[in-house]
């Protein structure tokens, strides 16, 4: 068991084979245009791997959901500017994702990150970048769709979760799949202990898919 305590198995490159900066120039850079709903950790460690130089891109805006999401603190830290769009002052998800479109053209995004984003998204975002919207989902997909995957994985008696890096299309959590990680369940986990170490691979695969999809 104890190998699995510090490692976990990720496909298709391990830790030291993440892609290196490509040095682009400045407009051959992927504008990432994140959305997050919560605390936003994937989305520091997608900009921290920009900032190092890491992963060769520019983030030019984060768009939040929920006036209390913690990310709006992260990325006042990390000076990227956020812009709120409230789901509750939009009478549909299309109003809400035509709203998104609008923010993300006009900063120029070409590839739109939900990283944390809880909400179902409509073709009218998916159409707006095609195959241009990454999602990053807390299973190993195509186990465990949709909402609550981690504690479905942990009752459901798995011994191995882990976390999918993929494309989203109008079906939930059902696009080509870009990288995973494998995470173990272990029997001391609780739902929080395995949530954490399952945020230490997230935050390892999503820059390193972003460097796969949009290098
Ligand atoms: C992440 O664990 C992500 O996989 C999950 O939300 C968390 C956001 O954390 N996403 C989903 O469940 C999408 N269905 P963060 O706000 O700290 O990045």
């Amino acid at each position: 068991m104890t190998i699995w305590d510090q490692h976990a198995l990720i496909s298709p490159v391990i830790d030291s084979e993440i892609p290196s900066s490509s040095s682009k120039t400045t407009n051959d850079r992927p504008r990432l245009g994140i959305m997050a709903s919560g605390s936003g950790s994937n989305f520091e460690a997608i900009v921290q791997a920009v900032q190092s130089g890491q992963l060769d891109a520019e983030v030019p805006i984060v768009i939040y959901n929920n006036p209390q999401a913690a990310v709006v603190d992260r990325a006042a830290r990390l000076g990227i500017p956020a812009v709120c769009l409230n789901h509750r002052d939009y009478a549909s998800r299309e109003a809400l994702d035509g709203a998104i479109v609008a923010v993300l053209r006009d900063h120029n995004v070409n590839w739109v990150i939900m990283a944390g984003w809880m909400r179902i998204v409509t073709p009218v975002l998916i159409n707006a970048f095609p195959e241009h919207v990454l999602n990053i989902h807390p299973s190993l997909l195509p186990s465990f769709k949709g909402g609550r995957a981690i504690e479905q994985a942990f009752q459901s008696g798995v011994k191995i979760t882990g976390c999918t890096v993929h494309y989203v299309v109008p079906e939930v959590d059902s696009g080509k799949i870009i990288m995973q990680a494998a995470v173990p369940i272990l029997e001391t986990d609780t739902l929080e202990t395995l949530q954490a170490r399952l945020q230490v691979q997230e935050h390892k695969i999503y820059p390193a898919a972003i460097a796969i999809a949009a290098g």
